[in-house]
């Protein structure tokens, strides 16, 4: 283990290091489906150096990252891997974006590191062993109180008009409980800032695998839940994300559920 540790922390740190060295400065963006939906040449330089250390190291696990998509072996362990989460938050200098990598073994999450280098922000966790920031050991909040809970949740970009309800709805009736709910731009830093107790709870549609990988380590690892939006165990391929300090996990449902 100790040597897998050592290779995720070595990716995201040069990861890190090459999105601190772009903030702020000059790089081509371009939009993937939809207009807003960006990808930078910061993303794809950030990707390929992570790819790069965690190939030289295992040749031949398989990766999942965001970018240039599934690279499949014929191997239990899988690197999940997101160059920068929080992309247009980069593209527009905000300093809430991150590089997050998850390291999975057949269907258990064993290492997740989320980095923020603009804030020197390290979460990591390892399966059965705690999460961390920057070191210090982390926990979810202990509120027990929903009405005076504090959440984040993002949105996805596209919406089929066939699907039931969108999303937008959801996040009315949480505003109509005056409930304070915040909206980061990063699905991996809102999970962490679950882990560390900042929030109380978190809950998003359609992320993938490569926003939740490591975050949802470091929330389980921290104490908190994280379920589907039937209270069922979570995938990282679910297709929807709730994320709390256990305690409001209930009344969030049901919210979210409209039941
Ligand atoms: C996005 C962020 C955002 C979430 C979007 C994701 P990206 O990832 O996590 O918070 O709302 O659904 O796509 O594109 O910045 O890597
Ligand atoms: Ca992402
Ligand atoms: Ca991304």
């Amino acid at each position: 283990m100790t040597e897998l540790k050592k290779v995720l922390l070595e990716a995201a740190n040069e990861a890190g290091k090459i999105i601190t060295q772009y903030f702020q400065g000059d790089f081509n963006v371009e939009s993937k489906e939809g207009i807003n939906n960006l990808v930078t040449e910061v993303d794809k330089h950030s990707e390929k150096r992570i790819i790069e250390i965690i190939k030289n190291h295992y040749p031949g696990h398989s990766i999942i990252s965001e970018e240039v998509g599934e690279l499949m072996q014929d191997s239990d362990y899988q690197w999940i891997i997101d160059p920068i989460d929080g992309t247009v938050n980069f593209a527009h200098g905000i300093p809430l974006c991150c590089v997050s990598i998850g390291l999975k073994h057949k269907d258990e999450l064993l290492l997740g590191a989320v980095y923020n280098p603009m804030m020197n922000e390290l979460f990591f966790a390892e399966k059965g062993k705690g999460a961390f920031l920057n070191d210090k050991p982390i926990s979810v909040s202990k509120k027990t109180n929903f009405e005076t809970a504090c959440l984040v949740t993002g949105f996805p970009y596209k919406w089929p008009s066939d699907r039931s309800e969108h999303p937008i709805k959801v996040f009315e009736r949480f505003i109509l409980e005056g409930l304070p709910v915040r909206r980061l731009g990063s699905a991996a830093i809102d999970l962490c800032w679950v882990a560390c107790g900042r929030f109380d709870g978190f809950w998003e549609y359609n992320l993938s695998s490569w926003d939740v990988a490591a975050g949802y380590l470091i929330v389980q690892e921290a104490g908190g839940r994280i379920t589907n939006f039937d209270g069922e165990p979570y995938s990282v391929f679910d297709k929807q994300t709730l994320a709390t300090n256990g305690h409001i996990h209930e009344s969030m449902l049901k919210l979210i559920r409209n039941k």
